[in-house]
């Protein structure tokens, strides 16, 4: 494995305080939106890994309604801090009229949710919303239509909690703009 910290510095942008308290935020405003589902028929959150791991497992618990967790694995193809123009997602998803929130990283060109959603469309749930925890607008070239943003963000590159540069940081419990 390369070994990156040593020629790139990170700019702190939201610690691990101010993440707790928006995903907090988050999760009530979906327990509030959703406050009509049922145990038979919870809330399905489909995160998308790698980079969403944590914001979920966070997320999940701050959720007071019957809720349930799945995941759909995204992996672009590209340079090193570029999105690509392709897209591979992989999932096991039964979701025929499930209520599902899809959970993601950072939505940056918007290619990932574009793609994902068509792609859980396509098996008909009842609903389907996005919740992401960065949104970087400057960088959008596939619109998208999100229902919940942790933080807005400007077109850096961001690493730390889940959210990696070569699989890099993820372990930092705060968000931060790496320099090269
Ligand atoms: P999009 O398809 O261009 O919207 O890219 C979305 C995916 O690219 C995200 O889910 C991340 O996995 C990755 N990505 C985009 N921006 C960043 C960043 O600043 N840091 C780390 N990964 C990023
Ligand atoms: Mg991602």
């Amino acid at each position: 494995m390369s070994e990156p910290y040593t020629s790139n510095t990170i700019t702190p942008l939201f610690s691990a305080g101010a993440i707790e308290k928006r995903v907090s935020e988050i999760g009530k405003a979906i327990a509030n939106d959703f406050a009509l589902v049922t145990p038979e028929c919870p809330l399905l959150l489909i995160a998308v890994l790698k980079g969403a791991f944590i914001f979920a497992a966070d997320l999940l618990r701050t959720i007071t309604i019957p809720c349930c967790i799945d995941f759909v694995h995204a992996s672009s193809y590209g340079s090193e801090k570029t999105s690509s123009g392709s897209v591979s997602i992989k999932h096991n998803l039964t979701i025929t009229d499930r209520h599902l929130l899809i959970v993601e990283d950072i939505i940056d060109t918007g290619l990932t949710m574009q793609q994902i959603t068509a792609e859980l469309l396509t098996m008909k749930p009842a609903s389907l919303g996005i919740c992401t925890l960065l949104d970087k607008p400057e960088a959008r070239k596939h619109p998208v239509d999100i229902t919940y943003t942790g933080f807005m963000v400007p077109d850096t590159f961001i690493v730390g909690y889940g959210i990696d540069y070569n699989e890099h940081y993820r372990e930092l419990p705060f968000l931060g703009v790496l320099n090269s």
